[in-house]
């Protein structure tokens, strides 16, 4: 299992301190969330941040593009070392075409899904597909909660991929804590994006660790 924090809950004056916590802790991503203020209604990173993390550490860097026309960060992102490149299929139209040259770009490629979304916009894809994401809180913001729902779709999705394609990841991301993360593992998902749980936290080092904790006992 996966344990990504989000940077997006860091404090970014101390974001190099941040990064070696989070790794010292385990954490075996880094989660970056890219917004356009267009598909979400909030901004963040770009390239230049992707371009600092990978500076700042050699883990993999699970890139999560919630931007329309995600297609344009394709050659930026690879080239500023993003290891994942995951985008909505709602926000553009050639799906497999971009999910194919993120993977000709020495990617991974993702497709994150909102709740609203049916696992049918990813179907179709999953022979393309290096990862599935599925939104457990609607994207935008940090510090939401987990929706209740969101269980019964990780386990739908779960099926899915064991039917389709079982070595593509299935990642949750969205008020994932100590509290939420037991239901998103049993239901199947084994990529743990965690925000607010992991930088809000006083240790973000031991909240790592702690939500491993968590998901160990359920194989
Ligand atoms: C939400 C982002 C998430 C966010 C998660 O739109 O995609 O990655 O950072 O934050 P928490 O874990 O606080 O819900
Ligand atoms: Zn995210």
């Amino acid at each position: 299992m996966v344990i990504a924090p989000s940077v997006l809950s860091a404090d970014l004056t101390r974001l190099a301190d941040q990064v070696a916590q989070v790794t010292e802790g385990g954490a075996d991503w880094l989660h970056v969330d890219v917004m356009d203020g267009r598909f979400v209604p909030n901004l963040t990173f770009g390239t230049k941040m992707i371009a600092a993390l990978r500076g700042l550490t050699d883990v993999p860097l699970d890139v999560h593009l919630m931007v329309v026309q995600p297609e344009h960060y394709i050659e930026p992102f690879a080239d500023a070392g993003a290891t994942v490149f995951t985008f909505h299929p709602e926000a553009t139209v050639h799906v497999q075409r971009h999910l194919d040259a993120a993977r000709q770009r020495g990617m991974r490629a993702g497709l994150a899904l909102n709740p609203a979304t049916p696992l049918a916009h990813a179907e179709e894809a999953f022979d393309d597909l290096d990862l599935l994401l599925i939104m457990t809180v609607n994207p935008g913001f940090a510090g939401q909660q987990y929706l209740p729902g969101a269980t019964a779709k990780i386990a739908r999705a779960h099926r899915l991929r064991l039917e389709r394609n079982p070595a593509v990841r299935l990642e949750v991301d969205g008020g994932i804590s100590r509290e939420t993360i037991v239901a998103a593992r049993r239901a199947g998902a084994d990529t743990f994006v965690a925000g607010s749980a992991v930088f809000c936290a006083g240790d973000p080092a031991a909240a790592v660790r702690e939500l491993r904790r968590m998901c160990l006992p359920v194989v």
